[in-house]
């Protein structure tokens, strides 16, 4: 059976998309296989994997309103890394799920997603930044974990706080654990280093153990430049040192993650 992680923060921008991908990949390369299932408007899952979003007809939506088999949306970007795309038609899921009964409603995603863990080690799902939305409410129920990526600065401190407080709601029955990963870190900037501590120390006071709070990914345009050209992060890597040094940010990052969920560490 797989487990299921759903990457979520209120915030835009902060690298959802980013680190779910590259954390893919980074358990792909160790063995696991891997789903991503885009919960977004934007299609950046699709995207990210270089190829065109106009290109699919049939995306989440259809299928979690039974009109596409698995089989239909479920698309290979390598043998062992999958993904079903998005586009803006997953709104709509909303509207359709205002059909069912208030408990139906909250089991929607899950119960399309549970047919899934039989045949991949990890699902994970993708959302939109945007606060108490009921796709993001639908995919933490689906969820075993949460990721919640946030960049060092006062607004994303804010929307952490406001995350995990949605996600606590979330705690017990539907979701085991989260945990929260600092992404763009320029790690050679003493003051932003700082400012890290600050804000890691502000989210423990709130209740955060800092066991959950996985290791930085650093700041590199590589990331960027990667997607802009066309070309992977682990291919750039080859051949670029900073490419590299944020490959190896999510080894470090995906080991201290499967040995936190494998090994159950984390409650
Ligand atoms: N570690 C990093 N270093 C440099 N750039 C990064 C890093 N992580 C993400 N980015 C860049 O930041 C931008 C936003 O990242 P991404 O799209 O993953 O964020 P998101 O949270 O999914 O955004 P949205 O809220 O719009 O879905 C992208 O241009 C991405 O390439
Ligand atoms: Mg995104």
């Amino acid at each position: 059976m797989g487990y299921v992680i759903t990457t979520a923060n209120s915030k835009g921008g902060v690298g959802k998309t980013t680190v779910t991908r590259l954390i893919a990949e980074t358990l792909v390369r160790k063995g696991k296989t891997v789903c991503i299932i885009d919960m977004c408007q934007n299609s950046s899952i699709a995207t990210g994997f270089l190829s065109d979003r106009e290109q699919f007809n049939k995306t989440t939506y259809e299928w979690l309103i039974g009109e596409a088999k698995p089989s239909e949306v479920i698309h290979q970007h390598s043998e062992f890394l999958h993904f079903i795309p998005s586009n803006e038609k997953i709104d709509d899921f909303k509207v359709f799920a205002n059909k069912m009964t208030v408990k139906k409603r909250l089991y929607s995603v899950d119960r399309k997603v549970n047919t899934l863990r039989n045949f991949y080690d990890y699902i994970l799902i993708d959302t939109h930044p945007s606060e108490n939305d009921d796709l993001v409410a639908y995919s933490f129920v689906a969820s075993d974990y949460v990721l919640v990526p946030f960049e060092v600065d006062e607004d994303s401190r804010v929307a952490v706080h406001r995350t995990v407080e949605i996600i606590n709601d979330f705690m017990q029955e539907d979701i085991k654990g989260y945990f929260l990963i600092p992404n763009k870190v320029n790690t050679t900037n003493q003051k932003i280093n700082h400012q890290l501590e600050t804000m890691i120390d502000s989210f423990v006071n709130k209740g955060v153990k800092r066991a959950n709070i996985l290791s930085r990914i650093r700041y590199s345009t590589t990331v960027s430049t990667a997607k802009n050209e066309k070309i992977s992060l682990e291919k750039l890597a080859q051949k670029n040192t900073y490419a590299k040094n944020v490959v190896n940010d999510f080894v470090e990052l995906t080991d201290k993650l499967i040995s936190a969920i494998e090994g159950s560490a984390v409650k």
